[in-house]
């Protein structure tokens, strides 16, 4: 059998906690889920890019925020079917082993690694930002070279670095105790939303939303950018995802069948809502023109409309909350590094579990020590569209599963069923594939070149050192 769809037995994916092989402790329920999947959705996405998915698609930005909200519930549903049914570490890598083939699984294991340890090196900086914003308020004698990274003619961003190590360190003490955490920082975000929307009601005026469509439907470029309602979701679809971390924790989850379920549906939906009413007020209470181009849209709403205190409190909130974001992605890359060297496609080693915490230690660090130095030193601001680009394939990879399972082996049990899965897969899958079409060039290029890489690694290394091998 080739390579390429050589599968992991459908046994061995479920007989991780039989067989001697290295596991992880279960000590999650679906609340410390539901908590890890807003913690990894509601972050930098909402609170900075409302500004550029206006300024992309004008006040229709609210149809950009229903269509990538559409087709990340669809994703979502696949991934609380595949999940329940495969509940070991690994997430769309290990359904695509188990589903489709090895060959696959390695490029949907490597797009998640672009997706994971991009989305925590780039929320680390943007935490930097904020953190060192503070240091020069409270007059800190802090050498301006330490609070910048090179490229921006610094040494190093270490602010960036030591949330990054921080977040790590505390992961590796125990799932459970991150979990406790994440709760309290993801009450944080959701009360800073919601008093958000509540300022932003009383000024709500219908004729913020005409003319409603000004760049049109489909994405096309304006000097050389790309504009319309779906150029805008492709890049909105950022502040989305991170609901398909909760599906990394499938291994460490007391109850997948249930538990899983309620945390990938329940955060999205939860999710959904509070951005379409964020979006409704934002627009509702502001022209679009005016916080188009605003690298803070929410705190600028908020002093325009008087309320200074408020707008210091929103950005204040986002910088206590912001590492939920970094934890959730890093908390799923680990698992994804753990599976794919428990599989033996990665150095073994980083398979080892401690022996009380339950945790993945040495991969944790690793997933940390990389995401820290790209934080401190890589100017990231023109690959951050490549966590989409990576996300939308394993988004693909897992509802291409979900429906091949069900063509193949309509009897399997499944403790969770998509509700017209055909429909829906489908849903997903062209929906993925056009906000990938959508977006920039550059990013697309970018992709493909890093799979590029991907797959000459798995040919010279991981092939032959499978355990399928
Ligand atoms: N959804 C996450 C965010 O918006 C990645 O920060």
């Amino acid at each position: 059998m080739s390579f390429w769809n050589r599968r992991r037995p459908w046994g061995s994916a479920l007989a991780a906690h039989a067989d001697g092989t290295p596991h992880l402790k279960r000590s999650l329920s679906w609340p410390h889920l539901v908590a890890l999947g807003v913690g990894g959705i509601v972050g930098t996405g909402i609170y900075t890019l409302t500004g550029e998915a206006a300024a992309l698609a004008g006040p229709a930005a609210m149809l950009s925020f229903v269509i990538a909200g559409i087709v990340c519930a669809c994703a979502a549903l696949a991934y609380a079917e595949m999940s329940t049914m495969i509940p070991v570490a690994g997430s769309a890598y290990t359904y695509t082993y188990t589903v489709i083939g090895e060959g696959w699984a390695w490029i949907v294991g490597w797009s998640l690694i672009l997706e994971y340890t991009l989305v925590c090196s780039v929320v680390a900086v943007g935490w930097g930002g904020y953190a060192s914003g503070l240091i020069h308020q409270a007059g800190l004698p802090v050498p301006e070279l330490l609070l910048t990274a090179p490229a921006n003619g610094g040494l190093i961003d270490l602010p960036a670095v030591l949330i990054a190590l921080a977040v790590a360190g505390m992961l590796t003490l125990g799932t459970r105790e991150s979990a406790r955490v994440n709760l309290v920082l993801v009450i944080v975000k959701i009360v800073a939303l919601a008093g958000f929307v509540a300022l932003c009601l009383p000024a709500f005026d219908a004729a913020h939303f005409t003319p409603f469509m000004p760049q049109g439907f489909a994405a096309h470029e304006v000097d050389g950018v790309k504009v319309g309602v779906i150029a805008a979701a492709s890049i909105i679809f950022f502040a989305f995802y991170g609901f398909d971390t909760i599906s990394t924790a499938s291994e460490e989850t007391q109850n997948p069948g249930r538990d899983l379920t309620i945390g990938i549906v329940g955060s999205m939906l939860l999710c959904t809502l509070i951005y379409m009413a964020v979006a409704a007020s934002a627009i509702g209470a502001r022209p679009v023109a005016e916080f188009a181009r605003s690298g803070e849209p929410l705190a600028h709403i908020l002093r325009s409309l008087g309320h200074p205190r408020a707008a210091v409190a929103i950005g204040a909130a986002a910088v206590i909350a912001l590492p939920t974001v970094i934890m959730a992605f890093m908390y799923g890359q680990s698992r994804v590094f753990f599976a794919m060297a428990r599989d033996g496609l990665l150095p073994r080693r980083l398979a080892a579990v401690h022996a009380t915490r339950g945790t993945p230690v040495a991969v944790t660090l690793l997933t940390g020590v990389i995401a820290a130095t790209l934080a401190g030193f890589v100017p990231l601001a023109r690959i951050v569209a490549l966590a989409n680009a990576g996300t939308l394939c394993a988004f693909i990879a897992t509802a291409a599963a979900m429906m091949l399972l069900r063509v193949r082996e309509p009897l399997r049990a499944r403790r969770f069923r998509v509700p017209l899965w055909w429909l829906v897969g489908a849903v997903a899958i062209a929906g993925c594939l056009y906000l990938f079409a959508s977006l920039p060039r550059e990013t697309i290029r970018f992709f493909f070149i890093w799979n590029a890489l991907g797959l000459a690694l798995y040919l010279a290394y991981a092939r032959r050192r499978s355990a399928l091998a």
